[in-house]
């Protein structure tokens, strides 16, 4: 066992979370890691409706009995979901772990932190890891730039913000973007996490609910096969390099603005790569970590291997360093 100040407060038993993945953060998956012991967070606005969520937290609780949570992305948007609603539903079926990411999580706090819900907040920067710790959430999940999805426009990547939020986080606080084996677990502990959330590697696992052909695409690609867009509309995302991925970054470097890239980028577009197989067919989130995947493990296997290779790295690889320097 790996004893963490995240697994105590938490109250799991591996310091590895599975991070809210949209379109892929479903029962299957969710079900899959809490059994392995590590902490799964279903997607809440994956779900079409709130009712649908409260579906899918009871399906995800036919596969489990482990603890499992919720992860509640709050994004800016013209239409916003219905938040309020998918909170209640949260609170109402007895989830006592929620991640939140997006923006600021002050005005969920109360009611979570009423209905005894522990909320681990993802942010992009020690500022804003320090503001959420003062607003009292109960643990950070810090994401670095080598991240998927939204790595925020500071572009510091986990070597440099970890150790940095470290000196000035003292909530239990999990490490966040390109950690996918033990040799990432073992770091993210050295450089003062209590933890890592990982998305892409458990993608990329024989439980998560997309097409074969996307996970062998991931097993295929290097670190250098993503893109970077919304660049020059600050709201930066990493995703997947294909030709769609590249024209929207074309358009916007050349000046065009989102109404030129809304139909290329969007949602629905992205969501039947995962449903049909086809890489090419829209949008779709990976990180720079898919560089040292190499198989598609069952997620009970993935985490097994993390945590007994990263015991393997301290005791052995570390320990006998040690044994050699003192002699
Ligand atoms: C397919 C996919 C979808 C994601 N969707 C969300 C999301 O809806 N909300 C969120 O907070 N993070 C989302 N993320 C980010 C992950 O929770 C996690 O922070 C990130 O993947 C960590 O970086 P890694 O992929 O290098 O492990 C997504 C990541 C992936 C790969």
């Amino acid at each position: 066992m790996l004893t963490t100040k995240f697994t105590e407060t938490f109250g799991v038993r591996h310091p590895i979370v599975q991070g809210g993945m949209q379109w892929v953060g479903r029962a299957e998956l969710v079900a899959a890691v809490a059994n392995s012991g590590a902490l799964g967070m279903l997607t809440a606005l994956t779900q079409p409706t709130p009712e649908a969520l409260a579906k899918e937290i009871a399906r995800t609780r036919d596969l489990t009995d482990q603890p499992f949570g919720v992860n509640l992305t709050i994004l800016p948007s013209i239409t916003p979901p219905p938040y309020d609603e998918y909170r209640q539903v949260i609170i109402d079926a007895g989830i006592k772990i929620v991640e939140t990411a997006g923006s600021n999580p002050g005005p969920h706090l109360p009611q979570f932190h009423a209905a005894g819900i522990k909320v681990l907040h993802k942010c992009t920067s020690v500022r804003h890891a320090v503001k959420a710790q003062e607003l009292g959430v109960d643990g950070i999940s810090i994401d670095g730039f080598e991240c998927a999805g939204h790595p925020g426009e500071d572009d510091i990547p986990g070597l440099v913000l970890i150790a940095a939020a470290a000196e000035k986080i003292t909530i239990p606080m999990v490490a966040s973007g390109g950690f996918g084996d033990a040799r990432g677990l073992v770091a993210a502990l050295a450089l003062g996490a209590d933890g890592i959330n990982m998305g892409t590697r458990f993608m990329c696992t024989e439980e998560s609910p997309i097409h074969q052909n996307i996970k062998e695409a991931i097993v295929a690609a290097k670190e250098t096969d993503t893109e970077l867009i919304f660049r020059p509309l600050r709201n930066t995302a990493r995703v997947a390099s294909n030709a769609v991925s590249r024209e929207v970054v074309q358009i916007l470097n050349d000046g065009g603005q989102f109404p030129d890239v809304q139909e290329l980028v969007s949602g629905a577009r992205g969501r039947t790569v995962y449903e049909n197989g086809d890489p090419e067919a829209g949008i779709w989130s990976v990180g720079t970590v898919q560089g040292i995947i190499h198989d598609i493990p069952s997620a009970g296997d993935l985490v097994e291997r993390i945590v007994t290779e990263a015991k393997d790295i301290i005791q052995s690889r570390l320990g006998d360093m040690l044994e050699r320097v003192s002699v």
